[in-house]
């Protein structure tokens, strides 16, 4: 597992350095070396891929950035789904942007993920490694990722970040939001799910939403790619991740795109939103 780590660090220091000095926007245009400009998330999912391609113990990896997955090695153990550069849009704004990976054992199934981990690149970049004994939060300096700290969610939070389009968002959503609000969380939502998630997580807890609503009824993120490696975190650091009625870690895609309606935050809200919703069957 430490040398996978070690991939995904050197692919965090190589994407950080693409998106510190590359043109945004300009696929398929030509550099002054003549090479093709490749956008920064396909950028981003190539440099993954080299990373990964070193490790015979990888046997496949599923990229948000492609449609199929593609085996590495016959005789490896681990599958990785990863996305390599999240909320790429928010690039040209210099809002932060992140990296996510989901590593299992033998199969892409929820049940057989033994690891996640996502990297954050924002003023400062940070990595979040969970498996299954704690999550640990590490900072990049002077080219190297030194660890921080374990991350632990308090029970209750004061973060609300709440994803989709309020029209369309069902009334009883709405009403849970509303009552959140009311109650003295405050709004941080970025549009980009890794700094926001990451945000819950080092302030102690809060609610991130993001519905199925009648515009996206199964949601809008993917649960390979964004919402298990998410969930697998959040449950480590003492906090849940649901889709509005149970842990979204039993549901099993059919197809390694598909989406799902997500909750995380900590223990008090995803209750909270779990009775909600339970009302609504
Ligand atoms: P994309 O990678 O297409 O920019 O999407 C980002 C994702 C996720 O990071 C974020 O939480 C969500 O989309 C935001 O979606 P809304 O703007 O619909 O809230």
């Amino acid at each position: 597992m430490n040398v996978i780590l070690e991939a995904i660090q050197k692919s965090a220091i190589r994407i950080k350095n693409a998106i510190d000095v590359k043109d945004i926007g300009y696929s398929q245009e030509q550099n002054s070396s003549g090479e093709t400009q490749l956008q920064l998330d396909i950028q981003s999912d190539l440099i993954i891929e080299e990373e990964l391609s070193r490790i015979p113990s990888v046997h496949t990896i599923a990229s948000e950035e492609k449609e199929h997955p593609m085996m590495l090695n016959e005789n490896g153990r681990y599958f990785i789904a990863f996305d390599p550069l999240d909320g790429s849009s928010l690039v040209d704004v210099n809002l932060s942007v992140g990296s996510i990976f989901g590593i299992y054992d033998g199969v892409f199934s929820p049940e057989k993920m033994i690891a996640s981990c996502y990297v954050v690149y924002g003023p400062r970049v940070e990595l979040v490694f969970a498996d299954e004994e704690k999550v640990s939060l590490y900072l990049l300096q002077a080219g190297e990722f030194e660890y921080v700290k374990e991350i632990r969610l308090n029970e209750k939070g004061k973060i609300n970040a709440p994803g989709g389009t309020q029209q369309f968002w069902a009334p009883y959503h709405k009403a849970m939001i509303d009552s959140f609000f009311a109650r003295g969380y405050r709004l941080r939502y970025s549009g980009g799910m890794v700094p926001d998630l990451h945000q819950i997580l080092l302030k102690g807890g809060g609610l991130f939403s993001y519905p199925g609503a009648s515009d996206k009824p199964e949601g809008k993120l993917r649960m390979l790619f964004e919402v298990f490696p998410f969930a697998f975190i959040f449950e480590k650091a003492g906090g849940k991740a649901v889709d509005g009625t149970k842990r979204v870690m039993e549901n099993e895609p059919r197809h390694i795109h598909d989406t799902s309606p997500c909750f995380f935050g900590s223990k008090d809200e995803i209750d909270e939103v779990i009775s909600v919703y339970a009302g609504q069957q």
